[in-house]
């Protein structure tokens, strides 16, 4: 493969005043984070503030082998801290109270903001004040779903002040799907805001929100309070409408941020918590169809991102740093606002989207605040890439030093445009893969170390010791493909699913016992790089969206019209992925585009505008084998059209295959 024989070496120049600045230094300290942790992760831990200390007998302790009993993991178990009192009193008693937490862009250009971190501070406790004063107390769940504002970031680190446990959901999510996640949680309060433009287009968030409230009171579940910010009058709309400011408040339900903090004070003492107290929990797919509650704890996550932010993206104090990651996703969460902050970094929050008001949104921000270190999807450089280098170049992105990738495989041609045109060929490019699961950084480069190869993730991170599994659960030595498995704790790994720790078991660790199984595959080169090659599971990422085949399968029957559905994955160019879905209707149904107009809508309405497919194959077969399981290897291949099918002797009826071919939509 052409792209494995280049190597890109860190720039010299970058390397010389960078935190880890060799490969060998790497490798020396990798070593020592697997030969003993407790040193390695000791001299890490002393720059928080322990309210008890970490027992050096009981620094960690694990079991990932489900013969010898429950799977767990503990990191510095009974020492006490508060993450929020990390990342905010600890850096305001350091001296950074007057250094700007936030720079906040909003979607129009024109509005922006900025908060520094002594301000931080004082919202963050009035909000506190607010949840407790609602009721909130250590261990409960609130259900946030907002826009990228401020009051989003304050939310998170109010919950986690009082020991309360912050479930965000994406405000991209429908009505349907946060409602579940609502419900599983059993978060009674939810913050949210009226609204919010992307672009040109406008979300009512809080109209979602009262038809979740709604949909939760008919299954009993009573929402106490929902905690609205009054965003959409502070800010310019796209079209000069007022129209959609308008919201209907229910009496003693519903509350305005901006009143409920009015008389709040601007302090509030943390809660100590338990380093393995839960944090937050957020929700991934599952590969079953019900998302995963994946919950994180304290101190471990506290330490693993403050320490990948730090290596990862070499962070400076005088630096500015920029995650395009909605904080409804863990991107959001670890690296756009755990991570930075406990490292007392300037960051911009964006809250718009790369096409408004023009193709050159992202280059027009990194200039306006100087960048230094951007960090974004995959998805958002291959279309931003079709708009050509000129975008770009019409910017002054000079002040770039290192630009990271996240979310799905980047392909060699995206990560060498990202290189040379942003990058201006003097950046380094960090690949960073992880899952929600791993709450941090697991296989990455470190910029001022590792050399890189365009679309490979490299290698594992200080703690992490990964292996590649063939099919019997053999590891596979060198070169090689197989299962991205992990063969022990780092401090940032998941803890469990909330309210169903055998879910979590069965998941990630009854497939190979003694490993955490990823669900992706990978291949480790001659060079000992590794290559994610996407997952393994019946998962899709689309614009680094995961989601079930199964879920969305599911959806497509509950139409009257459908009798059975099938979705596999289609390569998308600039989504990375997209769904291709096959759907067979019932008994003299006759399929028109309506029907395809009604499927479509039932999945936006139901996940989520990024799950819309992009074709609705509708068939009168589907490929089956003679034990009835639908063969999707062959239909990935109807999708993109490709008649060299292999093996197809376990077809039950071999007629289908050209049925299939035949009745391909013709734009698909
Ligand atoms: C995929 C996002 C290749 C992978 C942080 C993983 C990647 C899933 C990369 C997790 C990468 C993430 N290269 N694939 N650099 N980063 N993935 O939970 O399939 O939203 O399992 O977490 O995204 O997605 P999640």
């Amino acid at each position: 493969m052409p792209s494995e024989t280049k190597v890109y070496y860190p720039n010299p120049n970058f390397s010389k005043n960078a935190y880890i600045n060799s490969f060998s230094q790497y490798r020396e300290m990798y070593l020592q984070s697997l030969d003993n942790p407790e040193a390695f992760w000791g001299e890490i831990i002393k720059q928080f503030h322990w309210e008890t200390p970490v027992e050096y007998d009981n620094f960690f302790r694990y079991n990932f082998d489900i013969r010898k009993g429950p799977i767990y993991t503990k990191w510095f178990d009974g020492a006490t801290t508060n993450i929020c009192y990390n990342v905010l009193d600890r850096i305001v008693q350091r001296g950074y109270g007057d250094k700007v937490a936030y720079y906040w862009e909003g979607n129009h250009p024109d509005d922006y903001s900025r908060l520094t971190y002594r301000k931080l501070l004082e919202e963050v406790c009035k909000f506190s004040n607010v949840l407790k004063s609602k009721g909130i107390k250590k261990g409960d769940r609130v259900a946030v779903y907002m826009p990228m504002i401020l009051e989003a970031v304050i939310t998170l680190l109010a919950c986690t002040r009082i020991g309360a446990v912050h479930s965000v959901v994406f405000a991209g999510f429908s009505a349907d799907s946060f409602a579940e996640r609502v419900i599983d949680c059993g978060a009674e309060i939810i913050v949210t805001a009226d609204g919010v433009w992307r672009g040109p287009k406008f979300l009512g968030l809080k109209s979602i929100c009262d038809q979740v409230m709604d949909k939760c009171a008919r299954r009993n579940h009573n929402i106490r309070h929902c905690i609205v910010v009054a965003h959409l009058k502070r800010v310019t709309s796209p079209d000069n409408s007022q129209k959609s400011n308008k919201v209907h408040m229910k009496e003693g339900r519903d509350i305005w941020w901006n009143d409920a903090v009015a008389d709040s004070s601007i302090t509030c003492p943390p809660v100590w918590t338990n380093s393995e107290d839960p944090l937050f929990m957020l929700y991934t797919s599952g590969s079953t169809g019900k998302p995963k509650g994946v919950l994180h704890t304290v101190g471990g996550y506290m330490v693993y991102t403050a320490a990948t932010f730090k290596c990862v993206f070499d962070y400076k104090s005088k630096d500015v740093y920029w995650c395009t990651a909605d904080i409804g996703w863990i991107t959001g969460h670890s690296y756009g606002v755990y991570g930075p902050l406990a490292n007392a970094a300037t960051c911009v929050l964006f809250e718009g989207t790369p096409f408004y008001p023009d193709n050159d949104r992202f280059w027009t921000v990194i200039e306006k605040y100087k960048v230094n270190q951007f960090y974004t999807a995959p998805t958002a450089i291959r279309a931003l890439m079709k708009y050509g280098d000129d975008l770009v170049r019409r910017h002054d992105v000079s002040s770039l030093k290192v630009i990271g990738s996240v979310g799905e495989p980047i392909n060699s041609e995206a990560w060498l445009w990202y290189y040379k045109v942003v990058g201006g060929e003097k950046c380094s490019v960090v690949d960073t893969f992880w899952q929600t699961e791993t709450g941090g950084h697991v296989l990455t480069p470190l910029p001022g170390a590792t050399p890189m190869k365009p679309g490979s993730a490299t290698f594992p991170f200080f703690g992490v010791q990964p292996a590649l599994l063939d099919e019997s659960g053999k590891e596979i030595e060198g070169e090689g493909e197989g299962y991205l498995v992990f063969k022990r704790p780092w401090p940032g790994i998941m803890r469990s699913l909330f309210g169903n720790h055998e879910r979590y078991e069965a998941t990630y660790f009854s497939k190979f016992p003694g490993y955490y199984c990823t669900g992706d595959g990978a291949r480790r080169d001659a060079d000992g790089y590794f290559w994610i090659t996407g997952r393994i599971d019946d998962m899709l990422n689309v614009s680094g969206h995961l989601m079930s085949t199964a879920e969305v399968e599911s959806l497509l029957t509950e139409h009257k019209a459908i009798a059975e559905a099938a979705v596999v994955s289609k390569p998308h160019p600039i989504k990375g992925e997209c769904l291709y879905c096959f759907v067979i209707t019932s008994n003299e149904t006759h399929f028109d585009d309506n029907i395809k107009k009604e499927l479509s809508l039932l999945i936006r309405e139901r996940i989520g505008a990024f799950a819309t497919p992009d074709v609705i194959h509708n068939t009168p077969s589907l490929p089956k084998t003679r034990s009835g399981k639908i063969m999707r290897r062959i239909l990935r291949k109807v999708a993109v059209n490709d008649r060299n099918l292999g093996d197809v002797s376990t077809l039950a009826d071999s007629t289908v295959i050209e049925t299939l071919f035949a009745s391909r939509p013709v734009c698909s």
